[in-house]
This record gives C-alpha cells, sequence and structure tokens, in this order.
C-alpha cells in the first residue's frame, strides 16, 4: 500500500499563532501543509488570500497545497503560484466559473501539480474526461465552506474509481480526501485506495498533534 500523506488545513489552526501552529505539525510529521481559501461566493464562507499563503511559505518548506474554493481560480492562481503553492486544486462545478482544462493547464505550466476537485452532490463522470490532465483528485467528503463537518462515506465510491484509474494507467494521480477526516474515517479512506487525507479539527483541536498524526495514519 502506498504511504499515507497528512496535510494539516491550517483553516482550523489558531491563526493568531500561525506560524507556530506551522512548526508543531511539520514536527509532529506533517506531509503537506493544506490552505483553504474560500471567497464568499463559491463557499458561504470567507477565508484567507495569498498574503497568508505568503506567510505560510516562509515558515516551512513543506509542500504548500492550495484548495481554491474561489469563483474565476484562472484569474487568481498566477497570486498563489507566486505566493508559494506547490500545488493548486480547482473545482469542477460550473459555479466556480472558470475554463477548468485551461486552468488546469495554467497551474502546470506555472510549475505547480494540478488538483481538480469535485463537491459531496458532483457526479464522478465530471471529471473522468480530465483524467490525464491533472495531479491529485481531491475527493471532499463533507460540502465544502466549514470545518468540523461530518464524514461523507457515500463518497468513496469516487475514491475506488479513482484508484481503479490509477491501476489502469502509467501516470498515478495522488487521491486525496477532505473533510471530517478523523482516525476511522481515515481507515476508511486509506482502505478505499485514498494516499492523502487533509485533516483540520482532528489535528489542530488535539492536544498531542504528533499522536494525531500518528493515529490518522493508523499507527
Ligand atoms: C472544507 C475544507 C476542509 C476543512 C477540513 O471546506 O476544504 O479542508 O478545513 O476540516 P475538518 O478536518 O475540520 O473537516
Ligand atoms: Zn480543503
Amino acid at each position: 500500500m502506498a504511504k499515507v500523506l497528512v496535510a494539516p488545513s491550517i483553516l482550523a489552526a489558531d491563526l493568531s499563532r500561525l506560524a507556530e501552529e506551522i512548526h508543531r505539525v511539520e514536527v509532529a510529521g506533517a506531509n503537506w501543509i493544506h490552505c483553504d481559501i474560500m471567497d464568499g461566493h463559491f463557499v458561504d464562507n470567507i477565508s484567507f488570500g495569498p498574503d497568508v499563503v505568503r506567510l505560510v511559505r516562509k515558515e516551512t518548506n513543506l509542500p504548500l497545497d492550495v484548495h481554491l474554493m474561489i469563483e474565476h481560480a484562472d484569474h487568481y492562481v498566477p497570486r498563489f503560484v507566486k505566493a508559494g503553492a506547490n500545488s493548486v486544486t480547482v473545482h469542477v462545478e460550473p459555479k466556480a466559473k472558470h475554463d477548468v482544462l485551461k486552468t488546469l493547464q495554467r497551474i502546470r505550466n506555472a510549475g505547480c501539480r494540478a488538483g481538480l476537485t469535485l463537491n459531496p452532490e458532483t457526479a464522478f463522470e465530471t471529471v473522468e474526461s480530465l483524467f490525464g490532465k491533472f495531479d491529485i483528485l481531491l475527493v471532499m467528503t463533507v460540502h465544502p465552506g466549514f470545518g468540523g463537518q461530518p464524514f461523507r462515506a457515500d463518497q468513496m465510491e469516487k475514491v475506488r474509481r479513482a484508484a481503479e484509474w490509477n491501476k489502469r494507467s502509467q501516470d498515478k494521480i495522488d487521491i486525496e480526501v477532505d473533510g471530517g477526516i478523523i482516525p476511522q474515517t481515515a481507515r476508511i479512506s486509506v482502505e478505499n485506495g485514498a494516499n492523502v487525507l487533509v485533516a483540520g479539527t482532528s489535528i489542530f483541536q488535539s492536544k498531542d498533534y504528533a499522536k494525531a498524526l500518528r493515529e490518522l495514519r493508523g499507527e
């Protein structure tokens, strides 16, 4: 089985001590830092923008995994690349108001890994024709916008179908799950074929980040 990577979502961190939080998860064994960008339009919440990503970049050498829950992602991609993103993930839904294929190409051309994601109610078929054009499939296991929601096990079919694609194809993608990830749902996700776990609440609300990460990896 592929190594399981954990990407703490700083949405759940104490933003008044952001640098310290990043150092703590890095020491605890985080593999990537997940940055949730929300614009109040594509999702009903507003988080932070490229300036905060730039601050995160200064604090760590870990890959920065930027998840854009915004309209017109194509317009903003260059700013997040410049801020230090290593991967940029965009939504496939029409509500995101961009040319998805062009945006994915734009991300790759900028030297970043391209991620594609879909909401729980969006069918897997929506991303199927784009396989080969992105490096990470992010399967939302909650409706995006807020941390702390319960995991939706019905999304595991998408994870399995992506894992089947990986078996058939020479290019392997990362299969990432996001939302409601706790040790039990981490295990379910990995059993179905996920290899990257995004977790906010279950890490940052715990007292011992290293223990939280070990438990998510099933160690
Ligand atoms: C949801 C975000 C997630 C979220 C995960 O809109 O994309 O990354 O912060 O948070 P938890 O782990 O609290 O469900
Ligand atoms: Zn996210």
